[in-house]
């Protein structure tokens, strides 16, 4: 069983977008509570790569910032690594900037579409090189000069929308972004932090070009996506109780609690707070013997995108049929998501379906061990590892170290909550 309280690790998302904000800002900021995971650590070493002076001191990061037109033309290819927040937030910084700069990653980010920013970077003006119409890395940007756009996102995501309000920054006029349905909503709140002018009207945001942005302090809260595997392993492993303290609870990312709640799972929100405009709180964690399906659709999927694979795992120990549609999204995720979660729910024996945009678990199911195919994709890897405290038989990952990507540290961790 687990049992225990823990202080969870810092947001992917903030973390990221702390460094790259810090960067093109003014003067001295201070990120505390970062995430050393290694797409972090990707956004830092590109933005070093583009002449910003950042210093790592335990979990803390330094950042100099170069100023909003002080970046410099980067000698070398800038490499994400695993990291689409990476690649694609940072198309829309580079778009804005007087110089060429070329970006590359890993076999996954080769995989995964771009055009969803460059076409309406290439709207502003931005001249852009890719693979098959700028779909695919390698791409080169050419920034500089960009117009102002009024633009109907045909996707429902934050990278996007991120990429747009940066480039947004050093347009010509007032920017327009239309969301089809609310994403994360970090780079509004940190950037309006930073002095940006930025205005939300619903599904409107408005953004004003700015001379400057001015240096931060900001405090990361912690990851609710990562908290996401430790709440299952404690949902479905008997006699479990666990405090995750300092989650971040913005509400676009709470989808997970909801759907927790839907299912009955026993889940409290205690302590919350308001730190640095994101909303913070402790939950309250315990072992729930009698969990039931529940239907996850359009409107929620944004507010849990990153925690699909892991409710697919929770629904196989709930009893009734778990339909999640409309997330055709995970596709083109760090690996197939839907494939990934089908093909090895499969092997270990659960009832499950592919749908074109989700999957259908029937539950309760007893699950056998076996050896899941990760794809290398940290999501899928943790996924499957919330089963093995609960299962009598072996789940065997190919490959564990894709975990550091967003959890460093997570496997030491469920072994000092375990009792
Ligand atoms: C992220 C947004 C989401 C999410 C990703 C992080 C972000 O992607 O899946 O892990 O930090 O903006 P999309 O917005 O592309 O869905």
């Amino acid at each position: 069983m687990l049992r225990g309280c823990f202080e969870l690790i810092g947001d992917k998302s903030i973390s990221h977008r702390a460094v790259m904000f810090s960067s093109i800002s003014k003067g001295h900021n201070k990120i505390s509570n970062f995430l050393m995971g290694e797409d972090c650590l990707s956004t830092i070493s590109c933005f070093r790569k583009m002449g910003v002076d950042i210093q790592i001191d335990g979990k803390n990061v330094y950042v100099k910032g170069n100023g909003l037109y002080g970046l410099k033309r980067p000698e070398d290819i800038l490499d994400v690594g695993n990291s689409g927040t990476t690649i694609r937030l940072m198309m829309g910084i580079l778009a804005g900037n007087k110089f060429d700069a070329t970006l590359i990653g890993d076999d996954s980010i080769a995989k995964r579409p771009m055009k969803r920013v460059t076409d309406p970077l290439k709207l502003m003006g931005c001249n852009i090189e890719g693979n098959d119409d700028s779909n695919y890395t390698p791409i080169k940007i050419y920034g500089g000069n960009l117009n102002a756009i009024d633009y109907h996102m045909p996707v429902a995501s934050a990278q996007v929308k991120s990429a747009l309000i940066l480039a947004s920054l050093y347009a010509n006029d007032t920017s327009f972004i239309h969301e089809k349905i609310k994403s994360r909503n970090h780079t509004e709140i940190m950037l309006k932090s930073f002095g940006a002018d930025i205005n939300i009207e619903n599904l409107k945001i408005s953004v004003k070009p700015v001379n400057e942005l001015f240096s931060q302090d900001i405090y990361v809260p912690g990851d609710i996506s990562s908290a996401a595997f430790i709440i299952v392993s404690t949902l479905i492993t008997k006699d479990s109780e666990v405090i995750i303290k300092n989650v971040g609870l913005n509400e676009t990312r709470t989808g997970i609690i909801d759907v927790v709640k839907n299912m009955n799972g026993n889940i409290e929100i205690i302590n919350e707070r308001l730190v640095g405009g994101e909303l913070v709180g402790d939950l309250l964690v315990r072992y729930t013997p009698n969990l039931c399906a529940t239907t996850i659709d359009k409107d929620i999927i944004p507010r849990l995108i990153d925690e699909i694979p892991v409710i697919a795992v929770l629904a196989t120990q709930a009893e009734g049929t778990t339909i999640i549609k409309d997330a055709q999204e995970l596709k083109v995720k760090e690996s197939n998501r839907i494939k990934a979660m089908v093909d090895n729910l499969k092997i270990l024996g659960a009832n499950i379906e592919e749908l074109e945009d989700g999957m259908i678990i029937k539950g309760k199911a007893k699950l056998n061990g076996g050896k899941i195919n990760t794809f290398k994709d940290h999501r899928i890897a943790m996924a499957f590892s919330t089963l093995n405290l609960m299962s009598d038989e072996k789940i065997k990952l190919d490959n564990e170290d894709c975990i550091n990507v967003s959890f460093p540290g997570y496997f030491d961790l469920i072994k000092s909550l375990t009792k």
